[in-house]
């Protein structure tokens, strides 16, 4: 009796173990790279459904890539969810991230699976936004200026310090500005409009959507970030008017990928599959995040800037995200842009 109970027992110990293999299983490390709130939404609804519990942290985008460039050796992510795609191309160009095919790539649009042909199927898109600027209207009252309604504006005099953006080395989103200025105006005078633009900056963020953030509290007047940031501000009551500029604009194919080398691959690739389902990328809405979903049978919340309204660059994604490409621009904004004196 008792050793028929101790064989039982560890049988299913023996069986416990089996379903758990490697000491791993049932666990995801997740680096997000969306706002706040939308990776906690998407921590819980998929600890909720498959019980497997996540380890989730939000970064931007240069910095996640950075990061899980340095951790190559000894992978410690297993799904990179979100921000810009042109980090994402990079990562796959250097080997860091895994192919995966998942069965709702059938249902995407075009420029999703575009992420995906172009990084030889280690990376997709999950969202699209297009890039503007949000100002503050109080403020805007207050000093006398008239509301600006194309870049061209935001490098003139008035503007000295009014103007927040990111980072292009830690944030997609300033990388994406840095990009479209380069392919809206040209090289040369895409960092002539860079230096201009900095005299009127009063501080480079870490995070994209920070400058927005601090428009809304009245901290500075315009935010250069994706026009979605700006109407989540809006619909929080705050005195954002939301800007698409009159030159045209480029745009953001967010993205995801599996970390190369993931200790929880299987669990990955439920993540991957889930964030692709049309139900779970119509919840970003509850997170007041407006971003155009890459599932064709997901409703775009009504909220969400439409990309046919806006006059969209033809964003050359594989050019901007290519290594080469991307450090070169990168390398340049520091020496000839940040190091410039305001
Ligand atoms: C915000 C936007 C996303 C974007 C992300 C990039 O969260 O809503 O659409 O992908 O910023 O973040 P980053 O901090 O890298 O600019």
């Amino acid at each position: 009796m008792h050793s028929a109970l101790l064989t039982a027992s560890c049988a299913a110990a023996l069986i416990g173990a089996w379903a758990l293999p490697a000491g791993a299983a049932g666990r995801l490390t997740l680096y997000c790279v969306v706002d706040e709130a939308w990776c906690q939404l998407m921590t819980t609804e998929f600890e909720k459904e498959t019980g497997i519990s996540v380890a989730m942290t939000r970064k931007s985008s240069g910095e996640t890539y950075a990061q899980v460039k340095s951790e190559a050796d000894n992978p410690k992510g297993d799904v990179w969810w979100g921000g810009t795609g042109d980090p994402h191309l990079q990562a796959a160009e250097e080997g860091l991230t895994e192919v995966y095919e998942s069965p709702a790539n059938a249902d995407l649009h075009d420029w999703a699976l575009a992420q995906y042909q172009a990084s030889g199927g280690r990376t997709v898109g999950i969202y699209a936004g297009a890039l503007g600027f949000g100002y503050n209207t109080e403020l805007l009252a207050q000093k006398g200026l008239e509301a600006p309604k194309c870049w061209a504006d935001l490098i003139k005099p008035e503007f000295k310090g009014e103007i927040q953006m990111a980072n292009p080395n830690s944030s997609g989103t300033a990388y994406t500005a840095l990009a479209t200025f380069v392919q809206l105006m040209g090289e040369e005078e895409g960092f002539d409009y860079l230096k201009a633009l900095h005299a009127n900056i009063n501080q480079y963020t870490k995070s994209g959507s920070a400058p927005i953030k601090a428009a809304a509290q009245g901290e500075t007047m315009v935010g250069i970030v994706f026009q979605h940031d700006a109407v989540t501000m809006k619909a929080t009551g705050a005195p954002i008017e939301v800007v698409s500029p009159c030159e045209g604009t480029g745009y953001e194919i967010g993205s995801m990928s599996i970390i190369a080398g993931a200790r929880n691959i299987e669990e990955a690739e439920q993540f991957y599959d889930f964030a692709l389902r049309p139900d779970v990328q119509e919840k970003a809405r509850q997170a007041r995040s407006y971003q155009v979903p890459s599932n064709k049978n997901a409703e775009p919340p009504p909220e969400s800037p439409k990309l046919s309204d806006i006059k969209l660059i033809d964003y050359d994604f594989a050019k901007y995200g290519s290594s080469e490409e991307r450090s070169r621009l990168l390398k340049r904004w520091d020496d000839e842009v940040s190091a410039l004196p305001r």
